[in-house]
């Protein structure tokens, strides 16, 4: 086993034989004990429930193989490729992935599951496919509501405007055409998008 990443949360593991990474949620020492073990127990058990149903859709995310809320691990396929996020930058395609983020997206809120940390970190263009896997779901929810899928949208755009400077907005045009197209309750979640939009706004100043 390699560790390969470190994030604010977990650290993840590839075991090379098995071809699967092993994410570990880490106490945070500032944290109180007893609300840092229930919100990583929590958060393991989560992803884990989303990633079990998304693979039930056969939605374009790693395959849960197992996990354990003990030792706040989650052990799933490793998926080969780049992050979106560098992909972005260093191709020229870039409109055409941001118009499959948005279809990937669609397709999640269609089915009510509200990732909760959209960003192109956190999706990786598998090469073995050539289609963009989602990732990290320990923020996610089933939800039907239009709000909370709206604030899901606000993320990426705010995610977006810091990370692509550059790119956006032309990108961010692209992801709602996808996700318009994936999602036939897209009108509904676009319009309250523009109110949670100018709130963020507001409050920012
Ligand atoms: N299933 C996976 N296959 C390949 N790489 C992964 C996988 N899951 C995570 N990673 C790598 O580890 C990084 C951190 O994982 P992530 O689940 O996003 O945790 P964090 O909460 O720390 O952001 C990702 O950005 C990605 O580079
Ligand atoms: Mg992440």
């Amino acid at each position: 086993m390699q560790k390969i990443a470190q994030g604010a949360e977990a650290v993840i593991y590839r075991d090379l034989e098995k071809n699967t990474i092993m994410k570990e949620r880490f106490s945070k020492k500032y944290r109180l004990e007893q609300l840092d073990t229930s919100l990583r127990g929590f958060r393991t058990r989560r992803e884990a429930k989303i990633l079990q149903r998304l693979e039930e859709m056969n939605f374009p995310a790693p395959r849960l193989q197992s996990f354990c809320d003990e030792r706040m691990s989650i052990v799933m396929d490793f998926i080969p490729g780049e992050k979106l996020r560098d992909v972005l930058e260093n191709g020229d395609d870039y409109q055409q992935l941001a118009m499959e983020m948005g279809q990937k997206i669609g397709l999640l809120h269609q089915k009510h599951i509200v990732h909760g940390d959209l960003t192109t970190s956190n999706m990786l263009l598998n090469e073995r496919s050539k289609e963009l896997n989602l990732i990290d779901f320990g923020l996610s929810q089933f939800s039907e509501k239009i709000e909370d899928k709206a604030v899901d949208l606000f993320l990426l755009d705010r995610a977006l405007e810091s990370k692509h400077y550059k790119l956006y907005p032309q990108i961010f045009a692209k992801v709602l055409k996808g996700y318009r197209e994936a999602n036939p309750g897209a009108e509904a979640v676009l319009e309250r998008f523009e109110h949670v939009s100018k709130r963020g706004r507001n409050k920012k100043k």
